[in-house]
């Protein structure tokens, strides 16, 4: 079956989530360019978006409309060529409406699991749990009769245990989007032990058609992303324990988050990453590798404990970012949950102090402005060389914290989880926008 042939009939299960919409969006849109080419045209094509939710289903659709017209608009005039000669399509706004209809048109949506059985391809992005995948994996294997192929999103699970866990014989693949799918480049391809050549083959093409940076990853639970992440979580967790009794609680949140984003040149502090993602989801992620990965202590005391208490995070649904560790105002953080007190602290009540505290610092060049610079090299050797001759509080934390990012990165290759230091450095670019990789000389 050639890959147009297994676009034909595919299954996204969990498409009303944050990752399977996105997923929904881009193989949509992927299977309606096969579909529109002259040689296909008349064959059948069908994209069943499943989810347990009606309700939710019926958000999807509108936010595949409103997704496929923006992304339309862009590629105008390729669509020009595709509709060449179709009677009533002249104007751009005529060609793009026929667009977004014929996208439309192949997705049906479903809260039966059964349309799967008649599907060649099936993406997954349900929630992190990996009992339920491997249920819904093996009824869909057992009563299709295609064999069809497994691309799977965890974040965390060995894929080796998932296909194990089915017996789908080698026909599945981790097909690690990050968030959101339409927008970020990064994928982690990564292969069970039994990974059919011609399914790796496959996730390869269908990366390269959605102009996405792949990035191979051994089945290790947590994979490069996750492992770099859930190690710094942790690291920035026993900094903050190490920071009392000198620092409150909530002062050494304040100060870990801001070494995190300011001194380390980041798009945002670890804090505020972690209510980015998700408490909950990074904790389960934890546990996940916590389980598998024996040799290691992954486990969040804190995330439990904030957990336990209903800090969570997370997004609302037009994306804005929900309370979590950080109280936001319009985006940005303006207090700290305590959970001693179980009230938020304003920042503005301990800044100056903490501030104070962690010493002289080198100004930091912003992280918008270094990854926008041609100099950006330049930018970052000048200031962590700044850095490294700074003796304060504050800088030793930041120097601390580099280095063990650094170690973290190493870790990955000489485990085996990542091949080379370059894949382990292109993820932490491109999947969590850094404006350096894990391992770099910047303090050597
Ligand atoms: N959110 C992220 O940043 C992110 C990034 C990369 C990978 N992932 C992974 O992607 C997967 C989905 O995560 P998410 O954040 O999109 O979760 P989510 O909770 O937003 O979405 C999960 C969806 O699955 C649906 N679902 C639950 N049980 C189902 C069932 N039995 N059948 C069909 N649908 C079912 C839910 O209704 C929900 O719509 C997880 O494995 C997660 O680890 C998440």
């Amino acid at each position: 079956m050639s890959y147009e042939e297994r676009l034909q009939h595919v299954s996204i299960l969990g498409a009303a989530g944050k990752m399977g919409s996105g997923i929904l969006l881009l193989t949509a849109m992927e299977m309606a360019d096969i579909s529109l080419k002259p040689e296909n045209k008349g064959k059948p094509y069908v994209l069943n978006a499943i989810d347990v939710s009606d309700e939710a289903l019926a958000g999807v659709i509108k936010y595949l409309k409103a997704q496929v017209l923006k992304l339309a608009e862009k590629k105008v005039v390729g669509l020009r060529k595709v509709y060449a000669g179709h009677a009533g399509l002249i104007d751009n706004d005529e060609i793009i409406n026929q667009y977004v209809f014929d996208v439309i048109s192949l997705v049906r949506t479903t809260t039966r699991l059964e349309s799967a059985y008649d599907s060649f391809m099936i993406f997954e992005a349900i929630k992190e749990d990996p009992a339920l995948k491997i249920s819904l994996f093996s009824k869909i294997a057992s009563n299709n009769p295609h064999q069809p192929w497994f691309f799977t999103n965890t974040s965390s699970i060995p894929i080796t245990k998932l296909d194990e866990g089915a017996a789908l014989k080698g026909c599945i693949i981790g097909f690690h989007f990050y968030n959101p799918p339409a927008i970020q480049k990064l994928v982690e391809i990564i292969k069970a032990e039994q990974t059919l050549p011609e399914v790796e083959e496959f996730a390869r093409t269908y990366a390269k058609n959605l102009r996405k940076v792949i990035v191979p990853s051994h089945d290790v639970a947590g994979f490069i992303g996750n492992g770099h992440f859930m190690r710094d979580i942790l690291y920035a967790n026993s900094a903050v324990d190490k920071l009392s009794p000198e620092f409150s609680y909530t002062e050494a949140v304040y100060a870990m988050n801001k070494i995190t984003q300011d001194y380390l040149v980041r798009p945002m502090g670890i804090f505020q990453l972690i209510d980015y993602v998700g408490v909950d989801v990074c904790s389960f992620i934890l546990s996940v590798m916590d389980h598998h990965l024996k040799e290691e202590k992954l486990h969040s005391p804190l995330l439990d404990k904030l957990l336990s208490q209903g800090v969570k995070g997370g997004q609302f649904s037009d994306g804005s970012q929900k309370d979590g560790i950080l109280k936001y105002e319009k985006g940005r953080p303006v207090a700290i949950y305590d959970p001693g007190t179980k009230t938020y602290v304003a920042i503005s009540e301990l800044q100056s102090k903490v501030d104070q505290k962690l010493g002289t610092m080198p100004i930091p060049p912003p992280w918008k402005v270094v990854v926008g610079s041609k100099a950006k090299n330049e930018l970052l050797r000048d200031y962590f060389s700044q850095l490294k001759n700074e003796a304060s509080l504050g800088a030793a934390l930041a120097k601390a914290y580099v280095l063990n990012s650094h170690a973290i990165g190493q870790q990955l290759v000489s485990s085996g989880v990542a091949m080379n230091e370059n894949d382990v450095n292109t993820v932490l670019l491109t999947g969590f926008f850094h404006a350096y990789g894990p391992i770099n000389n910047y303090l050597a």
